[in-house]
């Protein structure tokens, strides 16, 4: 199959009341294994790169690479840049065949992240491409205490209404007390501040900073309208503790046999997180 623009999967996801898991994928190895569990779990999904990603590989080059893949598999798929740092980043992941684009300027002012993601638009629309926003920011898990948010600001509802109609954002990141990498404290969402959120403004939402959220929290998250669920660090903790092990016996294996098998160590990880999300069968 080819990739779908990620507006299609979001649109069945709130119709059906599930949410579509969006994972951050650094190697081709690693996307073959989700592609094949996504296929046997019939899940629809979000295949997420990001400047992490592009250390290696261009734009371009991903993209190539994983449209190859994504050809050996009958599984509707959406390929999405996270958090996009420049305009000329998303226009890279335009020209190479991405089906979605998120330019992440939640640090500047509005007015200037109203700009950006409004040129992005106006590029991407044209070719059927979503694009992704983020107003309020979502900062980093280790950064926030029982006083504070950390480096996070909380989205304003009635800004969002005003963001969305501004820009023309077919899906809004959220900042409600979620943040990126692992608690060292559980997370305190604002369920009140989401379901404003969800009044103000008429496109799914995206919860950023999946990682270790209680089971609970996310299912009432998904309830009130979080259609796209950003998953990165699950991932990596399976992958280190994977290579710690294999790197720790007495005998080390042949390098590439171990990084295969720390690579496979995510396959319990996307099962659960498809389970939680509620997309499994849902292709
Ligand atoms: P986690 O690493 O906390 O799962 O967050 C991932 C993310 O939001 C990527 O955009």
């Amino acid at each position: 199959m080819k990739f779908v623009p990620m507006a299609e999967l979001l649109r069945d996801a709130s119709l059906r009341g599930y949410a579509v898991p969006a994972f951050c994928i650094w190697s081709m190895e690693e996307l073959a294994v989700v592609l094949r569990v996504a296929a046997e779990l019939r899940a629809p999904f979000i295949v997420m790169a990001s400047r992490f990603e592009f250390m290696l590989m261009s734009p371009a080059m991903y993209a190539d690479c994983a449209q190859s893949l994504m050809r050996h598999f009958t599984v509707p798929a959406a390929l999405h840049l996270d958090h996009g740092e420049s305009l000329e980043q998303v226009k890279a992941c335009l020209d190479a065949g991405f089906t979605s684009v998120m330019l992440d300027y939640s640090a500047r002012p509005f007015e200037e992240n109203v700009a950006g993601l409004r040129q992005v638009c106006a590029w991407a629309h044209p070719l059927g491409v979503t694009v992704e926003g983020e107003l309020g920011h979502v900062g980093k898990a280790d950064t926030v205490t029982a006083e504070s948010e950390g480096d996070s600001t909380l989205t304003l509802p009635e800004e969002a209404a005003r963001y969305v109609a501004a820009t023309g954002v077919d899906a809004l990141a959220v900042s409600i007390g979620n943040a990126h990498g692992q608690y060292t404290r559980l997370p305190q969402f604002d369920f009140d501040r989401l379901a404003a959120i969800r009044a103000a403004v008429n496109v799914p939402l995206v919860l950023h900073g999946g990682s270790g959220t209680p089971d609970a929290d996310l299912k009432r998250a998904i309830a009130l309208g979080m259609a796209k669920i950003n998953v990165a660090t699950d991932l990596t903790v399976a992958m280190r503790r994977g290579l710690q092990s294999e790197l720790a016996l007495a005998q080390p294996r042949w390098l590439p046999h171990s990084l295969n098998l720390a690579v496979a160590g995510v396959i319990p990880v996307v099962e659960r997180w498809f389970q939680l999300t509620g997309a499994v069968g849902r292709a």
